[in-house]
């Protein structure tokens, strides 16, 4: 962690209550966050990714239940908070840019009254909310801000419209901002701009990213540091270099081997065996242990407790120490 501390997630542990079960969808999971970082969390589609940045953002879908840990932002467990507390933190402090940018943009309304509303909502005159909506329009880098701003959503491109997404996110300059896939649904060639805009903006506004993605490669081209998720349990932190370079859980290092660009060795691409397990039964002790290949009888037994190696929080009963690597 870099700075002083925004966030401090401690022994989170989330069930979702559904006919079929209790789905054990985030357990035990600690992290912590500073001012000013940036931070991806990964893993494969299943993990929790989505599960643990909705719980920090009070967006946890009815059948969520948090029913373990506590959420600190600046010292304030979230996990307490009503609902009129939450409204005063929401956007203000703390906003989400999702992956559908349809899903948080109104489509009968223009996109620079949308942006508008917000500000007003929060002291802006009408026309300094106007005023400010274009200069936003501007800042996501959205050409031509003052005839966009009459656009209906529909007149825009998906990659525009994640734009103006992100430009209510800031509006109210949040010191967090969690971006849940913000690129999934969009064209590979507009990702890569979406994601440095992301970048660019949480550096020069100082605020702190968690961004929530299921590519590697993604969350290395943004993040300064990286969560890596399995099946709910949190397998490995570390910073982009040291997870990228010299990944300790076999996990992250099978994530590594299943991305193009930092793949080391010629040949195919290979994806990992198996898939996240179903988590109302999840598996026992280290739920990897059925598709790692140095599972021993113990990680079947013992979930392992992330533990400090060589500086780095890693939950493995067996690490990878660069000899198998
Ligand atoms: N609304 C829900 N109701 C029941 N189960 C859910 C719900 N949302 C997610 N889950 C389950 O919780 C687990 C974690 O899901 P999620 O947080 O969406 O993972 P990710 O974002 O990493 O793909 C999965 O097993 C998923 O099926
Ligand atoms: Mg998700």
């Amino acid at each position: 962690m870099t700075g002083s501390r925004l966030l401090r997630i401690e022994g989170l542990t989330i069930h979702y209550l559904t006919l079929r079960g209790i789905v054990r969808a985030v357990e035990d999971f600690s992290l912590e966050l500073g001012e000013a970082e940036k931070l991806a969390l990964v893993g494969e589609s299943g993990s929790g990714k989505t599960t643990v940045g909705m719980a920090v953002a009070g967006l946890l879908p009815p059948p969520g239940r948090i029913v373990g840990g506590r959420i600190l932002f600046r010292g304030v467990d979230l996990t307490r908070l009503s609902y009129d507390e939450w409204r005063s933190i929401r956007g203000k402090e703390i906003s989400v840019v999702f992956q559908d940018p349809n899903s948080s943009l109104n489509p009968v309304m223009k996109v620079g009254d949308q942006i508008a509303e917000i500000l007003e909502a929060h002291g802006y005159t009408r026309g300094e909310a106007r005023r400010r909506a274009v200069e936003l329009l501007g800042e996501v880098g959205i050409p031509d801000p003052e005839t966009r701003y009459h656009a209906y959503p529909h007149q825009l491109s998906g990659g525009m419209k994640q734009r103006v997404a992100i430009a209510i996110a800031i509006a109210l300059q949040p010191s967090l901002i969690i971006a849940d896939e913000p690129t999934s649904a969009l064209d590979v060639t507009i990702q890569a701009r979406i994601l440095r805009l992301l970048k660019d903006l949480s550096e020069k506004r100082k605020s702190s990213l968690i961004l929530i993605t299921h590519d590697l490669g993604v969350a290395a081209d943004v993040a300064d540091r990286i969560a890596v998720m399995y099946a709910g349990h949190l397998v490995e932190v570390g910073s982009t270099k040291e997870i990228i370079e010299e990944p300790m859980h076999p996990y992250t290092a099978k994530l590594l081997e299943s991305i193009p660009f930092v793949h080391k060795t010629e040949g195919r691409l290979r994806a990992i065996p198996g898939h996240v397990p179903s988590l109302i039964n999840p598996p026992s002790g280290c739920r990897f242990h059925p598709r790692c290949p140095y599972a021993t009888e113990e990680c079947a037994r013992l979930k392992p407790r992330p533990i400090l190696v060589r500086g780095r929080l890693v939950a493995c009963h067996n690490p990878l120490l660069g000899e198998q690597a």
